[in-house]
Order: C-alpha cells, then sequence, then structure tokens
C-alpha cells in the first residue's frame, strides 16, 4: 500500500520525533517509523542532561512545559579528584545553564505531541528497506507492505540502524574508536547526595554522580567495557562509588539499585551525512562518549539544522542548505568529538597509563579548577556553542 508523504523519518529516538514536530511547526508532512514499541522507547534509561540550546529548542517548539515543571536547570558542576570538589559555575562564566531532565521524558513528551496533533507515528515497523535513490521506503506494519515515495528520507535510527547502510560502499567514510573501558550506570532510589553533577577523577576509575529527580539517583563507574554486570551486586557498586566519590564530610546516601547495565564507549562519525535524498541525523551519524553528555544535544543540533534545510527546498525549491547540511552539521560534530574525548581522557584510568600520564592529567584538572580561561572553555562547550557559532 502507498503512503503520501513529503519526509520519511527512520526513528522514534529525540532526533527522528524533534525533527518530525519542527517540520510539522514549518507545514512539512512527514511518517515517522519505529521498530520497537512505544512502551520500550518511553522507558529506555539514556542520558538526561540538556543544553541550553537543547532546551530552548524545546520550549520554542512548544514542548518544554513539563520540563520546565519538572526537570532542574543546573548553574554549575562539580570536578572531584585528591579528595576535594572544585566548582565550574556556569552561570557565571557563560551566562548559561543545563537543564537535568531525562532522555526518555523528552521522549514522551514528543511522542505525546505527535499523536495529540493526530500525525503519522508507526510503532513496531518490521523489514524497513531504504532506497537513497529512489528515494522510497518499504516496510511491513500489522502484517502489510507498505511503501512510502517522499521527496527526501532522513535516517534517525540511531547506531544500529539500517540508514547509513543503505549507501553504496565507499560513499561515507566512517571513523572510529573504542575506548578501553565502559561505564556501569545505576539507577537508585535515593535521594541524590548531591544538587550538582559530580564528575570525580580517582586512581580507581572514574565516577559520576547525576540526578533524576528529587528521589531517583544515577550514578556511573568506569569498569572494564567486557566485564560481565553479574560480577557486580550491588553491594560492589556502592562500594567503588563509596571510594571513588570520596570527600571529608560528604556522604553517599544509598538506596536500591532498579536498573543497572554496562555500556562500551566510543568515538564514531561519518562523512558525509548525506546521499542523494538521504540524510543521516543523531546517533545514526555520530556517537561521542558520554562524559560531556552530548549525544541527544548533538542530535537535536542536527535536526534544526535538517528541518530548516527540508523547508526551504521543499517550500521554495532551493535545496543550497540541504547541500551544505553535511558541512554545517560536521563541524559541531567534531567540536563535540574533541570536547567529549578531552573530558573523557581528563577524567578516566587508562589501562597501562605510565607516571607521566598520570601526572598530566593532574595538571590539566589542576589548569582546568584554577583558570578563568580554562574552566570557561569547559562551562561554554558543556552548556553548549551557540547555534550558527561555526559560522562567525
Ligand atoms: N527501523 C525503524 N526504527 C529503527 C530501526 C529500523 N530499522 N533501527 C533502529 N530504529 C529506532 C530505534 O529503536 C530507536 O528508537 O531508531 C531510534 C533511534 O533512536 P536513538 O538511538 O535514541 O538515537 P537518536 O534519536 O539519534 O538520539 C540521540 O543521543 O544521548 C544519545 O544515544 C543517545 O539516543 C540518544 C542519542
Ligand atoms: C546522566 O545523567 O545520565 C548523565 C549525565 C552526565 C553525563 C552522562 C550521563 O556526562
Amino acid at each position: 500500500m502507498g503512503i503520501d508523504t513529503e519526509v520519511a523519518i527512520v526513528g522514534a529516538g529525540p532526533a527522528g520525533l524533534l525533527l518530525a514536530h519542527l517540520l510539522h511547526l514549518d507545514g512539512v508532512e512527514s511518517v515517522v517509523l519505529e521498530a520497537r514499541d512505544r512502551e520500550y522507547v518511553e522507558q529506555r534509561v539514556r542520558a538526561g542532561v540538556l543544553e541550553q540550546g537543547t532546551m530552548d529548542t524545546l520550549r520554542e517548539a512548544g514542548v518544554g512545559e513539563r520540563m520546565d515543571r519538572q526537570g532542574a536547570v543546573h548553574e554549575g558542576i562539580e570536578l572531584r579528584y585528591h579528595g576535594a570538589g572544585h566548582r565550574i559555575d556556569f552561570a557565571e562564566l557563560t551566562g548559561r545553564a543545563i537543564m537535568v531532565y531525562g532522555q526518555q521524558e523528552v521522549v514522551k513528551d514528543l511522542i505525546e505531541r505527535r499523536q495529540a496533533d493526530g500525525l503519522p507515528l508507526l510503532f513496531e515497523v518490521e523489514d524497513v528497506e531504504v532506497d537513497p535513490d529512489a528515494p522510497a521506503v518499504t516496510f511491513a506494519h500489522e502484517g502489510e507492505r507498505h511503501e512510502l515515495r517522499p521527496r527526501a528520507i532522513a535516517g534517525c535510527d540511531g547506531f544500529h540502524g539500517v540508514c547509513r547502510h543503505a549507501t553504496p560502499d565507499g560513499v561515507l567514510s566512517e571513523r572510529t574508536r573504542e575506548y578501553p573501558f565502559g561505564w556501569l550506570g545505576i539507577l537508585a532510589e535515593v535521594a541524590p547526595s548531591t544538587h550538582e553533577l559530580i564528575y570525580a577523577h580517582h586512581e580507581r576509575g572514574f565516577a559520576l554522580h547525576s540526578l533524576r529527580s528529587p528521589r531517583l539517583s544515577r550514578l556511573y563507574i568506569q569498569v572494564d567495557p567486557h566485564d560481565d554486570i553479574e560480577n557486580w551486586p550491588d553491594e560492589r557498586i556502592w562500594q567503588e562509588l563509596h571510594t571513588r566519590f570520596e570527600k571529608p564530610g560528604w556522604t553517599l546516601e544509598e538506596g536500591p539499585v532498579i536498573e543497572k547495565a554496562i555500556t562500551p564507549m566510543r568515538s564514531f562519525l561519518v562523512e558525509p551525512m548525506q546521499y542523494e535524498r538521504l540524510y543521516l541525523a543523531g546517533d545514526a551519524a555520530h556517537i561521542v562518549p558520554p562524559t560531556g553528555a552530548k549525544g541527544l544535544n548533538l542530535a537535536v543540533a542536527d535536526v534544526r539544522v535538517l528541518a530548516e534545510a527540508l523547508t526551504a527546498w521543499l517550500t521554495t525549491g532551493d535545496d543550497s542548505q540541504l547541500d551544505s547540511y553535511s558541512e554545517k552539521c560536521l563541524a559541531r560534530v567534531w567540536r563535540v568529538q574533541h570536547f567529549s574525548w578531552w573530558m573523557t581522557s581528563m577524567l578516566h584510568r587508562f589501562p597501562e597509563e605510565d607516571e607521566i600520564q598520570q601526572r598530566l592529567q593532574r595538571a590539566e584538572l589542576d589548569y582546568v579548577t584554577s583558570s578563568r580561561a580554562a574552566s570557561t572553555m569547559l562551562a561554554e562547550n558543556y552548556t553548549g556553542l551557540p547555534y550558527g557559532w561555526e559560522a562567525a
């Protein structure tokens, strides 16, 4: 069965859902196809830090109301090492802030809006096949095969999606770096022991204290990426957390662990992010290590550029913005790749690191926490460079 639409969007993560909504606000029709069911995408626990620009984008698009009620604005973070905490004051250094609000909450808000608008969003689609040259997308839904013949396709189907692989060999150059560690993340039913995120550097490895709500804490420790979660009973995790966060006069409160998993860490991207009328956005095109909390924010930056470029082409016929989609996005992608790599390198313990490496890390931490110029660099990148900064 054929379905009429202007843009086919594969994937209902933050990238696909926000793109669909921004296009709708500009009067462009789209259909969103998602492989999983609604509950799965709404429950998937991911990161939870929104840059200033991301929160502004959601507000301007009319989907920031619950975020403003339930999220928490943070004006700084703590870097903790050698038993002492050092605050990086975002508000004072940059006039910008971040919002702590779970990614799956953003996804819930966007799904609810899409459904309230009565616009097409299909869950549990199967066998999605993408032909960028036609362009066409075929898929099965509720036992029937369908075909979309849109003007353009947005590949928002994440790192494991199909869109990136629908391009002929040799068109996209892939660059990957695997890190020799992963993050073991837990969600715990306990009031956060901190008001702001704590990034801890410790000789036993990195640890992060993040938050979700007044009663939910999100914590991470650096572990071997090949380690089995079965090796980590809750007591062992808490013990490691206590050690890595140790600071005189400060206590980490424990609570029931309601979710735990180990995630590997990588830097990955493709260049360019487009081929014919297929445009990749979000995790389908790039992955950054989570130390800078950038994944979701980079996806939002991509789809802002893509929505504007698609609208210009579909309403005026001018495709010059679409031609430079990839170039424009990649300027930010590489900046963010650098920042995420830099935060990761400064804070983690590397296997077989020598004393020089350790002293270099310490020198970097001392500099970042004592120099206004260096802490402003961290603050500017963490809260997110303003949109259009690359053209300035
Ligand atoms: N057909 C349809 N949907 C698919 C397919 C497919 N063949 N393959 C994957 N998907 C769906 C996934 O189920 C998922 O819901 O595409 C969606 C991709 O969403 P995300 O992985 O969340 O990626 P993205 O929207 O780019 O979000 C940016 O930032 O913090 C990071 O990794 C985090 O997901 C986050 C990302
Ligand atoms: C999170 O809250 O899940 C989180 C916060 C900061 C990061 C990564 C993850 O750098």
